[in-house]
């Protein structure tokens, strides 16, 4: 019993809670594997009763039977990387090169990626675009203009000389000339890369054989997206989004498995809306019933720990998100966290717009319809019957706006607990036929 090769993607502005859902379907999957973005994602982990938070390396780590790759598309730093691999280590789970490997195209985050990340949205001043500073944007800018290094070349040293040497004297001109900062020395760098690059290099081959190898043994791929259907660099809330393509699509690209050996894409959305950073939020709750969510949410970002901006659920942007990623099946999170409310909004369209006003988000009015809150705590809930009716309707009506049918819903922080309406497992592997 294989299940479907997988995409799980956000359907928001991130930190759905994919995680939760990765976690699940890992267990039965040969490969996890990243596609896009870097170690501004971040997931919390227990591990032998301690929390960790990881950010690049891909959540399955911890399934025994699951190989973790990064992908091609994804952006790496080796500081951060090796710091995970560490802490890790520290708790006894020393991960070996058969349960993670790295691409040698993936491309590497640089000491002036970082650097020119925070000088620029210093220099943005009121429109900074609210980046996580870890040198994200410039190094997929890097990328596209040709002038990247690929992990291939942090492991060699003197390829690695040759590209710094290149490259440096413009970087330097932007930091001094522009950002009054202090420019790097091509020994610095070198020196700085090689550590990492010795610790790195049992990790690193060429996954994109490893993944058609599993492919033509029939072995279960999942792919783990980052961020959110509205970050994405094509389809996001422009220019307020990261610099990869988020969207399910992005699988392939970021990887080099073709859309053909992608059987089902699995849509994680949370029950009301949040997003860090600035850029449009239609449904956004500026007052003490947004503070509400937050607090009972928990929403502090896991990778800069900032409060998240909460709002109702956008059943309308969802919609879109759905059409985007080719959705095959959706989750439903923190269902819980509605609970306490006596009204819940869902937003259903944007008035006077007949179509998704994409260009126009920011200025955008939502429209509501008004149901019945539960006012009751479902996380005891594991069955559909065991949730409330005023629940059920609500979770329906999502499905009936979203037009894909909700398989799970998460009904607290536990891996148990959920409310299974079908069972994942068997769903996904029907979807591999
Ligand atoms: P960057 O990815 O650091 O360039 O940041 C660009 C935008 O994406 C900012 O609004 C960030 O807050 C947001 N962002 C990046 N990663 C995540 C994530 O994992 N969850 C939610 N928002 C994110």
């Amino acid at each position: 019993m294989t299940i479907a090769n997988t995409v799980v993607v956000g359907l928001q502005w991130g930190d759905e809670g994919k995680g939760k859902v990765v976690d699940r379907l890992a267990e039965h999957s040969a490969y996890v594997v990243r596609f896009q973005g870097g170690n501004n994602a971040g997931h919390t982990l227990v591990v032998n009763g301690e929390k960790i938070v990881l950010h690049v390396i891909p959540s399955g780590i911890l399934h025994p039977s699951a190989r973790c790759v990064v992908g091609n598309g994804v952006v790496v730093d080796p500081e951060v990387m090796v710091t995970e691999l560490d802490q890790l280590a520290a708790r006894g789970r020393t991960v070996t090169p058969a349960q993670l490997s790295i691409s040698t195209d993936a491309h590497v985050i640089m000491p002036w990626h970082r650097l020119l990340d925070a000088c620029r949205e210093d220099a943005r001043g009121e429109q900074l675009i609210g980046t996580t500073r870890k040198g994200i944007g410039p190094t997929y800018e890097d990328k596209v203009a040709r002038r990247g290094i690929k992990v291939a070349d942090l492991m060699d040293p003197a390829t690695l000389r040759r590209h710094v040497e290149a490259i440096l004297p413009e970087k330097n001109r932007q930091i001094v000339e522009w950002y009054d900062g202090e420019p790097l020395t091509v020994d610095s760098v070198v020196a700085w890369a090689a550590p990492f690059a010795d610790r790195l290099r049992q990790y690193v081959c060429d996954t994109v054989e490893l993944l058609h190898a599993a492919s033509r043994r029939d072995e279960a791929i999942l792919f783990e997206g980052a961020q959110g259907t509205f970050l994405d660099v094509d389809h996001g809330t422009y220019p307020f989004v990261t610099s990869s393509n988020t969207v399910a699509g992005g699988a392939c690209a970021g990887t080099g498995v073709g859309p053909r050996d992608v059987h089902a894409v699995v849509g994680i959305v949370k029950a009301y809306a949040t997003r860090v950073g600035t850029g449009p939020f239609p449904t956004e709750l500026h007052g003490a019933v947004g503070e509400r969510l937050r607090e009972l949410g928990g929403e502090y970002g896991a990778t800069t720990g900032r409060p998240r901006r909460c709002g109702w659920f956008d059943a309308a942007l969802v919609r879109r998100a759905v059409q985007l990623n080719g959705v095959t099946h959706l989750t439903l999170t923190k269902l819980d966290i509605l609970g306490g409310f006596d009204e819940l909004c869902i937003g259903t369209g944007y008035e006077g717009a007949d179509a998704f006003p994409s260009h126009d988000l920011e200025q955008a009015t939502p429209v509501y319809e008004r149901l019945p809150g539960w006012g009751s705590d479902v996380s005891g809930a594991r069955t559909w019957d065991d949730l409330p009716p005023a629940a059920q309707a609500f979770v329906s009506r999502i499905e009936e706006i979203v037009g894909v049918p909700i398989v799970l819903i998460g009904v607290g922080p536990g891996r148990a607990e959920v409310v299974e309406r079908a069972d994942p497992i068997a769903t996904l592997t029907q979807a591999r036929r």
